[in-house]
């Protein structure tokens, strides 16, 4: 059972750890920090008992909501625990009254544009060479989840 609760200070030895080893181009803890300050950031990490093993940053503001990290551990990714940090996610954005839950994902990223697809998600843009790359810039997809 997924246990969600806000995300600490404490937390970020922890959550710089799995971003590092999640993605390629990774935040900075200063990103971090700056999200758990700002207070239209909905920053949670998710436990399996003592086990973090996700973490979710959403902001919202202006009726809208933007998904900005959802990062599984990659030991416990292909287990379900997308899915299920995705739907808490969805439901605190509906919670905040949003009309729409926005997000980027990289072009190459298989495995969360089909997570996405797959829980109602339109494509409905394309940033191009939004992301840094190994080999110079990647587009990025914009995805919307209409939540009225
Ligand atoms: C994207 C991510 C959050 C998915 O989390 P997860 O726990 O592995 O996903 P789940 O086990 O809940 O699976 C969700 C769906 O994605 C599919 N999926 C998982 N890994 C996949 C892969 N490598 N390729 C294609 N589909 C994949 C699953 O099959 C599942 O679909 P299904 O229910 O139709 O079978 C996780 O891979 C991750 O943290 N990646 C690194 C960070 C990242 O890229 N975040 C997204 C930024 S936009």
């Amino acid at each position: 059972m997924l246990g969600a609760r806000p995300m600490l200070e404490a937390d970020l030895p922890t959550v710089m750890a799995i971003e590092e080893q999640a993605y390629p181009h990774p935040w900075s803890r200063g990103i971090f920090e700056d999200c758990l300050r700002v207070k239209a950031y909905e920053c949670l990490v998710y436990e399996d008992g003592n086990d973090l093993c996700a973490y979710s940053v959403m902001s919202w503001g202006a009726g809208e909501a933007h998904l900005l990290n959802l990062c599984v551990r990659p030991e416990r990714q292909g287990q379900g625990l997308g899915r299920a940090v995705l739907e808490q996610v969805i439901q605190l954005a509906r919670d905040k009254t949003a009309s729409n839950l926005f997000l980027e994902v990289r072009l190459s990223n298989r495995a969360a544009r089909h997570l996405y697809e797959s829980a109602g998600f339109n494509e409905i843009g394309r940033r191009f060479d939004y992301y840094p790359a190994h080999n110079g810039r990647e587009d990025a997809l914009v995805f919307a989840l209409p939540l009225l």
